[in-house]
């Protein structure tokens, strides 16, 4: 099989021949370092898809390359969006960040049953293993590095719907700016999502619950604060 890495050193892709076939890519990288090439740098933890640190792009998708199973003539590259430390290493601690902006965790919990259902209604957010492959397929943050990010706002959704949550509107309030309302909804975090998240829906849904408490579309806003123009009646 022959895979070509992206490597920093030299901002140049380097390919390697190996014999290794129906592996795991982080198989085959381990392979690469121990039998070829020492110098190839990579990130992985658990093996079994569990600690989300092995993530990379292949042919231009996100991965875990601890699951993925590598073809022939396959291009890996570091995760988007984030800064290249070394090969497939990546700094994703400005993604982390935007946990605070968030909130995204409990602040007071107020006492209430909570049916077997609705837990089951917010224990997909919580399987969220921190890959950010999300950050990394998402367009806007792409182009806004202050935008909070599907992985960040899909979080806040799982503590919004939480019945026992007391500090719901300081989590909505803290989404308003460079949050929900600047997803394009355009969906691209949902499919490279290892875990099945939904974050396009959690947004949307995020959305719903803002107008419910008064806030709107900064862009509707702006519309109506210039006034809708009918035109003139044609007599
Ligand atoms: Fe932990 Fe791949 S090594 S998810």
């Amino acid at each position: 099989m022959t895979i070509t890495i992206a490597r920093s050193s030299n901002n140049e892709k380097q390919t390697y021949n190996t014999q290794l076939e129906g592996v795991t890519l982080l198989t085959v990288l381990n392979h690469i370092k121990t039998k070829i090439d020492p110098t190839l740098t990579y990130s992985h933890s658990c093996r079994s898809g569990v600690c989300g640190s092995c993530a990379v792009v292949v042919n231009g998708t996100e991965v875990l390359a601890c699951e993925y199973k590598p073809l022939d003539g396959d291009v890996v590259e570091p995760m988007r969006n984030m800064s290249v430390i070394r090969d497939l290493v990546v700094d994703a601690c400005d993604v982390s960040k935007f946990n605070a902006t968030a909130h995204t965790w409990s602040e007071g919990s107020v006492s209430q049953n909570v049916s077997a259902h609705d837990m089951e209604s917010i224990e997909r957010q919580s399987d969220c293993i921190l890959c950010s492959s999300c950050m990394s397929a998402c367009p806007v943050y792409a182009i806004n590095p202050d935008f909070i990010g599907p992985f960040a706002l899909t979080r806040t959704w799982r503590y919004v719907s939480d019945a026992r949550e007391e500090k719901c509107g300081d989590k909505i309030a803290a989404v308003q700016v460079n949050g929900i309302w600047d997803c394009t909804l355009c969906g691209e975090c949902v499919p490279v999502c290892p875990q099945n998240i939904a974050p396009a829906q959690d947004i949307r849904m995020l959305r719903t619950k803002s107008g419910v408490m008064g806030y709107i579309d900064p862009s509707m806003a702006n519309m109506f604060a210039g006034g809708l123009d009918f035109g003139s009646p044609a007599f």
